[in-house]
């Protein structure tokens, strides 16, 4: 294919414009769909609890991350076990992550308001047994 045959090509809007402008964003939209669909909740609690939850309180919350097991944090709680909702509001949990407790630390200054609603709808939604009521 020599140079000009190129310079022709693109010569032709009609087909050049919809390759560069319209073939991304009909991929991004056919990506985001699918990556919906795996996550039908926020992709931000995700994020925000893979990197600052996940340590102690493991990525399947069972509460055995390497943190936790490395310094035999032992009251970590199993979020996958039915009793350790008994009794646990939204408002309570949030005042965990808020301001901390016992060995735990706050995280007031590290995940803003909207982002603590975010971490805690992602521990309910993939964590807590579907047999334990709201
Ligand atoms: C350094 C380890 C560590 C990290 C990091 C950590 N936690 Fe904890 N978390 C603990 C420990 C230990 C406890 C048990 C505290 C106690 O003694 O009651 C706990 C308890 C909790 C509880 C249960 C409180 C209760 O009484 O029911 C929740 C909910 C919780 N953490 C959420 C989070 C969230 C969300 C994050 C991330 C933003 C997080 N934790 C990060 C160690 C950690």
């Amino acid at each position: 294919m020599s140079i000009m045959s190129i310079i022709s090509f693109m010569k032709r809007p009609f087909i050049v414009v919809p390759f560069i402008f319209i073939l991304p964003i009909v991929f991004m939209i056919v990506l985001a769909y699918f990556l919906d669909k795996k996550h039908n909740f926020e992709p931000g609690g995700e994020t925000f609890y893979m990197n600052y939850c996940s340590g102690c309180h493991g990525k399947k919350g069972n509460g055995r991350g390497i943190t936790a097991r490395v310094k035999k944090l032992k009251a970590t709680p199993n979020f996958t076990q039915p009793s350790y909702w008994q009794g646990k509001t939204d408002e309570y949990i949030l005042s965990v992550i808020k301001n901390g407790r016992d060995k735990m630390p706050s995280f007031e200054k590290f995940i803003m308001e909207p982002d603590q609603l975010e971490v805690l709808a992602y521990i309910k939604k993939k964590f807590k047994p579907k047999s334990v009521e709201d």
